[in-house]
């Protein structure tokens, strides 16, 4: 599938809104090949050239949805400033099983590759939470331990399965309200 910012559905298309279901298992062929995709362009779309040509949005993640596929599949590759890979995952059905009650948020908000609109305002959620999935890239199940900016990047995709976007979760009444017990990142 080629996947770029023309692919990619927005949310004036109404499956954004869809609940995704589980992949069976073992993993289907057309899961793993969309999933690989799915890594690819998040790789390439922090790389300004290769963007710039292959009309890519710089992106953290990318969940199956977000091409119209209602599939618990995620793709998740956070680099450093030097562009170096921080940690990467090709995650299948991936599941909070825990999660603190203490919250973060992005201090200067959330984007999301299906939504072109400013939406200013915090999006709180939970400082650590636990995940576990079974990972394309390892063959195995994994239990990821994420806290700060990784949580929120899982917790957000994690969204995505149930139809939800960002934005939802800004109060909008008070968008920048601060709430006790959350600690803002970067
Ligand atoms: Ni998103």
């Amino acid at each position: 599938m080629l996947i770029n910012n023309d692919t990619i559905i927005k949310d004036d298309d109404p499956r954004i809104r869809m609940r995704s279901e589980d992949v069976p298992f073992p993993v289907p062929e057309e899961d793993r090949k969309l999933l690989t995709e799915m890594m690819e362009y998040v790789d390439k779309s922090t790389n300004e050239e290769i963007a710039e040509a292959e009309n890519l949005r710089a992106a953290v993640g990318i969940s199956a949805i977000q091409l119209g596929v209602p599939k618990k599949l995620t793709a998740v590759i956070i680099k450093d400033d030097e562009g170096n890979k921080v940690c990467e995952y090709a995650l299948v059905n991936p599941k909070i099983v825990s999660q603190s009650v203490e919250k973060a948020y992005l201090e200067s908000g959330e984007g999301c590759l299906s939504v072109e609109a400013e939406h200013q305002g915090y999006v709180y959620r939970s400082a650590r939470v636990k995940v576990k999935a079974y990972d394309l890239l390892k063959e195995d199940y994994i239990e990821i331990k994420a806290e700060d900016y990784l949580a929120i990047v899982l917790q957000h995709e994690l969204d995505h399965f149930k139809g939800i976007l960002f934005y939802d979760r800004i109060d909008p009444n008070d968008p920048f309200r601060k709430e006790d017990n959350a600690h803002p990142i970067e």
